[in-house]
């Protein structure tokens, strides 16, 4: 069988971090999507975060006006989010946790405890033509919570998966590759991210019921060594073989 095709998610908030840290303009957020779209991605992730330590509002309104991929709005549950989400109308709107003290997005959101709060917003950006998913830990009773909620997609954490070495990265995998095959079981479309690089991607790529990886911290940052477009088409290129499998490799 034909594998399902992968989408390559390039997420840019950490070139806003190293503008940010002199203020001004330069490295410009908007010129690296350009850049990730000539490269291979098949679409932009942006954080606009409460504190905007990263990405700005003015970054969120240039990237809906000039870049050409979809957008995918990571953004918090939050009446201003919303209120930003509804202006700017992105492709797609990936909640996720936040909280101020925390260096990235630690886990994935609480849709079990927290459906009565998500509720609003899974609807609200639905009907405006958004197309919702859920950032959450692989965990089958916070798959099925999303369906309850009606969110078309979730978006699987990677991190821990990333982090773990060993057996219990073989663990963190396993979650994975079960809580990807329930999201297909449900009807929910699968994505993953976190905390992806070269030496990660592989065995994600290659789970079949994951279309599509949000990726940005070490695009990023391997940008400094081999530039940001051959970093992007390196992950491209790794992503498209493991998924491609064993035999089509050989
Ligand atoms: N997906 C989600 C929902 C995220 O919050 C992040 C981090 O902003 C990513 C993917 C990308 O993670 P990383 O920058 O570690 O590749």
């Amino acid at each position: 069988m034909t594998p399902r095709p992968l989408r390559l998610g390039v997420n840019i908030d950490h070139v806003a971090t190293i503008r940010n840290a002199r203020g001004g303009r330069h490295p410009d957020p908007v010129r690296a999507a350009l850049l990730a779209a000539e490269a291979g991605a098949d679409g932009i992730t942006a954080h606009l975060r409460e504190d905007r330590r990263h990405i700005s509002d003015r970054d969120i309104e240039r990237l809906a006006a000039e870049i050409r991929l979809p957008l995918n709005l990571e953004m918090a549950a939050t009446p201003e989010m919303l209120q930003i989400a509804l202006r700017h109308r992105p492709h797609a709107a990936c909640l996720v946790p936040e909280k101020r003290t925390e260096v990235t997005t630690e886990g994935g959101l609480d849709a079990v405890g927290g459906a009565a709060h998500l509720a609003r917003y899974v609807e609200e950006l639905g009907a405006a033509g958004i197309r919702v998913s859920l950032f959450l830990d692989p965990e089958k009773a916070q798959l099925d919570a999303a369906k309850r909620l009606g969110a078309p997609v979730v978006e699987l954490h990677t991190g821990a998966y990333c982090e773990a070495e060993g057996a219990a990265r073989e663990a963190e995998l396993a979650r994975l590759v079960e809580a990807a095959a329930h999201a297909e079981a449900i009807g929910l479309e699968c994505h993953a991210g976190h905390g992806l690089g070269f030496d990660t991607v592989g065995r994600v790529a290659a789970i079949p019921t994951i279309v599509e990886l949000n990726i940005g911290h070490f695009l990023v940052g391997e940008a400094i060594f081999i530039g940001l477009d051959a970093a992007i088409r390196r992950m491209r290129a790794l992503m498209d073989e493991a998924r491609a499998g064993p035999a089509r490799r050989a």
